[in-house]
């Protein structure tokens, strides 16, 4: 089959389709004919020799996919061959077919194409195990979301409005903004000219946001300290502002608050399958009710994953970048 492959280490010249030999599907496996795979953060530190794949998982980047079922391992109860799916995937995406334990497997929305559904998994598990998982966001909390134009922002603004949250957030991009507005935050920061922190303090009567989902880290640990509430929540999902920030412990302490890391790739099957689970029981039919949209900045046929690589290295997507594999 064809598969993008990194050559060495390296920018996006170093992404190569080549032909690789098949996947085989063991025991609670299935292939999947691969029709549509998206770009995360996480492909491009893999390409760059700094996120090698869990042990034992395929060295094909690509952490999602939307395809067809078309091999079944020999346990397989319940997927058939011939089904329209979405999944979770360790790695493999970027190739014609990627094989992936049933349970992280999810049907695709009846009025979705492959290329929206390849744009869900990823983005939507990520911001439902932070959202909910991790912080339990209850209707009327604030909630403040850095990056929030990217992909697995765009989906935790969606959820977080469904859920009855007031939105904060943040873009240092002012043409960024208008987009964030129509998605449906409350209240979009501009931090190339605004302090996010004052911003929330002052909507909030000095209160500030119960939850804050973080792709930043460490550049923003201060400041987001100083404006996470009494008894708030501030999950790190990202490390785009590096990984060494500074706490104050009185703070934490004082006004019990929770700092709380997610990961999504290198957990336990276990753990994935019961998220994937959540998912599809709680929130798989607000796609068809239109409660949810798979926000999609672009489309790269595969044989030009090096743009679409560079157009996220460059922050110019709102939303997911999608590449088209059949
Ligand atoms: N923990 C997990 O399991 C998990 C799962 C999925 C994703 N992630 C992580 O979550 C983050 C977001 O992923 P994504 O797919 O949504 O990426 P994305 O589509 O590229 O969006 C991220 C956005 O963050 C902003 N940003 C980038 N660098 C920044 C910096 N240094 N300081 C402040 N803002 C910055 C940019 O928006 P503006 O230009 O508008 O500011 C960018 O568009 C990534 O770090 C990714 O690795 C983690």
């Amino acid at each position: 089959m064809l598969a993008v492959v990194v050559s060495e280490p390296g920018g996006p010249e170093r992404l190569e389709l080549r032909q690789v030999s098949d996947p085989k599907a063991s025991h609670h496996d299935v292939v999947i004919r691969v029709h549509a795979t998206a770009l995360n953060r996480a492909d491009l530190l893999q390409r760059r020799g700094l996120y090698p794949p869990p042990p034992g998982e395929t060295e094909i980047l690509g952490l999602e996919c939307a395809g067809i079922v078309e091999e079944l391992g020999a346990g397989v109860t319940t997927l058939a061959a011939g089904e329209r799916v979405m999944a979770l995937l360790p790695g493999g995406g970027y190739a014609e077919r990627a094989r992936v334990h049933e349970s992280l497997v999810l049907p695709i929305p009846e009025a979705l194409s492959f290329e929206q559904a390849a744009a869900i998994p990823e983005a939507f598990l990520t911001a439902h195990e932070a959202l909910i998982g991790a912080a339990e966001l209850a209707p009327g909390e604030r909630v403040l979301i850095h990056g929030a134009a990217g992909g697995v922002g765009s989906a935790a603004v969606q959820l977080a409005r469904e859920l009855g949250a007031y939105v904060f957030a943040t873009t240092r991009n002012p043409n960024k903004l208008t987009w964030l507005t129509e998605l449906g935050v409350n209240q979009v920061i501009d931090t190339s000219r605004e302090d996010f922190a004052a911003v929330v303090s002052a909507a909030s009567n000095g209160r500030g946001a119960d939850v804050i989902v973080d792709f930043v880290g460490a550049s923003l640990s201060e400041r987001n300290q100083s404006v996470l509430a009494t008894a708030g929540r501030w999950i790190v999902v990202g490390l785009l502002g590096g990984t060494r920030g500074t706490l104050d412990f009185a703070r934490l302490l004082g006004q019990r608050q929770t700092v709380r890391g997610i990961v999504m790739r290198s957990r336990p099957l276990t753990e994935k399958a019961a998220i994937v689970r959540a998912f599809r029981r709680d929130f798989l039919g607000w796609f068809d009710e239109g409660r949810f949209t798979p926000r999609i900045d672009s489309v790269f046929p595969l044989a030009e994953v090096r743009f679409a690589h560079e157009r996220m290295e460059q922050n110019e997507n709102l939303g997911k970048i999608v590449l088209r594999v059949a």
